[in-house]
């Protein structure tokens, strides 16, 4: 396997294996890895159906004991009720802490499963075989597991790595487009926020990603995965750096939680997101005018940025107060200085991020 990529940490590195057809050899990839006896395969319902059983006969012919165990699709299941069902159904099977749990599906597969793995008996073998471009590029690297409680995403979680990651590109030919796209949202990130050319390349071959070249997209999901690696194992627990990956987040959370889920895709909140950082920035004057103007223009190529009702900025206000990641009443800002350069700013004036986003508002209804 000539794609891998290795995530270093102080404990517990690992690799990321990226190929096409992969998930149908994974058999004699995972015998490597872990000699787990029983194995649960966490799926959903449509990915199962298109990618699971070829998944698992292939596992079963590494001599292991496999459980397919499908949970309801959808962001609203990645609940304590889901995760109780997880764990109880382990326990039914007689798992041990020799045991593994695979994750193979969107990020809320993923998620939920690293929970369930890494409560069970505190910690059983885990590994994350992603279906969905977000998971590929974003959800599937870097450890952090969530389930949503009390109204609050990602409330409940943990820290904990899997053993390998496993990627097939070839399993998003079942992808719509618009589910691509939220993807590319975050490829488009790791651009701005670390690596120009990544950036350029996107520019330049949009029509490769958008017609689903997938020797391309493996370009794409490598480099991705790279990046997120590089700063993951620099800053396991988001004390530093790993902050860069909320570019476009604060925003973009807030837009979430303001429309509900289902207006708008993660993608599309984070693009709409990073236009905000983007006006943002210039206005501090951290860049010129036409480093936001090259975001916009991408996201926009992009499909990214459709349509946007107008909100109310007090009440983003408040929401984006209420982001982990803001301290003591100030809101975190990832804020551009060139394409591959982010800096990070904790005391932006009230006044300022309000006017910034009467701007916003009125450069989405030009574009939109
Ligand atoms: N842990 C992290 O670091 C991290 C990072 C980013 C996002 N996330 C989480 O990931 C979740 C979002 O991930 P997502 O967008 O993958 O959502 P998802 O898991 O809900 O998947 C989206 C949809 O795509 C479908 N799907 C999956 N694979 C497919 C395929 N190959 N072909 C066709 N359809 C397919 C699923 O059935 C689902 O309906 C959120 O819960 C978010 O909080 C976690
Ligand atoms: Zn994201």
């Amino acid at each position: 396997l000539k794609n891998k990529i290795d995530l270093k940490l102080k404990e517990n590195s690992y690799r990321i294996y990226i190929q096409n057809g992969l998930l149908a050899n994974a058999g004699n990839v995972l015998k490597l890895i872990s000699a787990s006896k029983k194995i649960l395969v966490l799926s959903v319902p449509f990915v199962f159906k298109h990618h699971g059983h070829l998944f698992c006969s292939n596992l079963r012919k590494s001599g292991a004991k496999v459980y397919p165990m499908l949970i309801p699709d959808g962001e609203i299941w990645k609940n304590e009720v889901t995760l109780f069902s997880i764990l109880k159904k382990m326990s039914n099977l007689g798992f041990q802490r020799d045991c593994c749990l695979v994750s193979l599906g969107g990020g809320v597969v993923g998620d939920i499963g690293g929970l369930a793995a890494s409560i069970y008996m505190r910690g059983i073998n885990f590994i994350q075989c992603p279906t969905t471009l977000l998971a590929q590029v974003d959800a599937s690297v870097g450890g952090k597991t969530a389930i949503d409680f009390n109204g609050i995403k990602n409330l409940i979680g943990t820290f904990y790595q899997p053993k390998t990651v496993l990627i097939d590109p070839l399993v998003l030919k079942t992808m719509d487009e618009r589910k691509i796209r939220t993807g590319l949202a975050e490829i488009i990130k790791y651009g701005i926020i670390y690596d120009k050319k990544l950036f350029e390349s996107i520019e330049k071959n949009i029509d490769l990603i958008l017609s689903m070249k997938i020797d391309f997209l493996l370009r794409l999901i490598k480099r991705s995965c790279e990046i997120k690696a590089e700063i993951v194992s620099g800053d396991e627990k988001e004390k530093g750096k790993r902050a860069w990956l909320n570019y476009g987040h604060t925003l973009g959370h807030a837009l979430e939680s303001y429309y509900g889920y289902d207006l708008l895709t993660h993608g599309e909140a984070i693009a709409y997101g990073m236009v905000y950082a983007a006006l943002l920035s210039v206005r501090l004057k951290l860049c010129g005018k036409s480093v936001a103007q090259r975001q916009i223009e991408l996201l926009k190529r992009c499909g990214l940025l459709r349509k946007l009702p107008k909100f109310d900025s007090g009440a983003i206000y408040r929401k984006m107060l209420l982001d982990k990641k803001a301290k003591s009443g100030k809101i975190q800002f990832v804020l551009t200085r060139k394409i591959g350069l982010v800096t990070i700013r904790k005391n932006v004036p009230p006044s300022i991020i309000f006017s910034v986003l009467t701007q916003f508002q009125a450069e989405i209804r030009k574009l939109t």
